[in-house]
């Protein structure tokens, strides 16, 4: 888990023939938005004319993300590589004619970016699915469990065949709530995946066979109690392209939220949807921009980091240098007057704002010569030097970090 755990920005793609009429992915049709055969019908328009896997990685890349997850098959059942185990695939049954897959992981590796596949339990599409949502004929698996097991060996075999030919460092479940462990057979498909590449990273959404908690959407008020875990989170509202969503978020509250779920231990899975002929809307190109650009000038406070002190020490974000010995605080937005550091027992040896050289003088107030409780830090924040989004100080300590009061199991 350790590249995982240091990675801290994965970059999730959400492509599929959804992108044509700009509708929910499958869940358009699962809600009765639009009726199966006509959300089917949108193969048609699955081009990826202009699709650049280069591009796409670049992109990535540059904005700092250490992983990219895509979508090898959604809920549709429309799987984006060249599948055996049927005929419903971008390569097979659309006008755009080719892997998507293949040449996207081609173009992370060469960037040593790690390469991750979504991969959907769930087929809506497929004829033994229970659930079949074309004619909506429900089965009960206990009635008819030749049935059931006629999927199972379809959706395991695709998912062989992307581990064969794909080759991912990171699997990224999706649906399971949908049948259980022993259903599934989670751990089976777990160990079949760990047989083929025992370094592969398996998300929590496997019925308890995963390795790190998902939570979406919405960071979590409090500090997750799992060691590991991902937020993934869309730029508007959906997750894939929808010209009707322009309910984009801004670079400062991308920024923000990233700094928080680095604070809190986790990463940040920020999701992009491309069109239906593979380009990337604009707003999200810039967004990836203006985030790789804050990452290059901090990136020594988010990668490699453990997560920050507890809180009531500092009222924001933090994070810590792998040797506890630096201290890193995050400030958002434009700052005036100081800030608190409370029960530091370390001596602060400097104080800089990250990416530039402005240095900062702090004063030690109210520590008392009989008292083992360290006095409170001020530290006056300048004018100049700030960040536009978020602003992070460098604090140097005498030697791996020390709080006050001291608690079991913490720093
Ligand atoms: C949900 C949705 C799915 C989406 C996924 C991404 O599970 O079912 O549409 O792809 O979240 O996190």
């Amino acid at each position: 888990m350790q590249w995982f755990a240091d990675a801290k920005l994965g970059i999730f793609i959400h492509t599929g023939i959804y992108a044509v009429n700009g509708v929910d992915e499958s869940w358009s049709f699962y809600n009765k938005k639009i009726g199966h055969e006509d959300y089917m019908k949108q193969l048609k328009g699955f081009t990826m004319s202009n699709y650049d896997p280069d591009f796409w990685a670049e992109l990535i890349r540059k904005s700092g993300a250490r992983y990219a997850v895509i979508t090898t098959k959604h809920h549709d059942g429309v799987a984006l590589y060249d599948t055996r185990m049927n005929g419903l695939s971008s390569v097979k049954a659309t006008p755009a004619k080719r892997d998507v897959i293949q040449p996207f992981f081609d173009a992370l590796r060469k960037r040593g970016v790690k390469c991750g596949a979504y991969f959907s339990l769930i087929d809506w599409t497929h004829p033994d699915y229970p659930g079949f949502l074309k004619d909506r004929s429900k089965y009960k698996i206990a009635d008819d469990y030749a049935r059931w097991n006629a999927f199972r060996s379809f959706f395991q075999g695709q998912i062989m065949e992307i581990s064969a030919k794909f080759q991912p460092d990171l699997w990224w479940f999706d649906g399971d709530w949908e049948h259980s462990a022993e259903q599934w057979e989670a751990e089976k498909i777990r160990n079949l995946i760990l047989a083929d590449n025992p370094d592969a990273i398996l998300n929590g959404r496997l019925q308890g066979y995963g390795d790190y908690d998902t939570p979406e959407q919405n960071f979590p008020v409090t500090r997750p109690k799992s060691d590991w875990w991902e937020l993934c989170m869309t730029i508007n509202n959906n997750w894939g392209y929808q010209p009707a969503d322009t309910n984009w978020k801004t670079p400062y509250e991308i920024i923000t939220i990233f700094v928080d779920v680095v604070s809190n231990g986790g990463n940040l899975l920020l999701d992009l949807g491309p069109k239906a002929d593979g380009s990337i809307p604009e707003e999200q190109i810039q967004v990836l921009r203006e985030l790789g650009a804050w990452n290059d000038k901090h990136g020594e406070a988010i990668f490699n980091t453990l997560p920050g002190i507890r809180q009531g020490h500092f009222y924001g974000p933090t994070t810590l240098s792998k040797d506890s010995t630096t201290l890193y605080l995050f400030l958002h937005g434009k700052r005036s007057g100081s800030i608190l550091l409370k029960g530091l027992s370390n001596k602060i040896e400097d104080i800089a704002i990250l990416g530039t050289d402005v240095h900062l003088p702090h004063k030690v107030v109210g520590k008392i010569s009989w008292s083992e409780a360290p006095g409170l830090v001020y530290i006056d924040i300048p004018e100049h030097g700030q960040d536009p989004y978020v602003t992070v100080l460098k604090v140097r300590l005498d030697k791996p970090i020390r709080l006050y009061p001291r608690l079991k199991n913490a720093n």
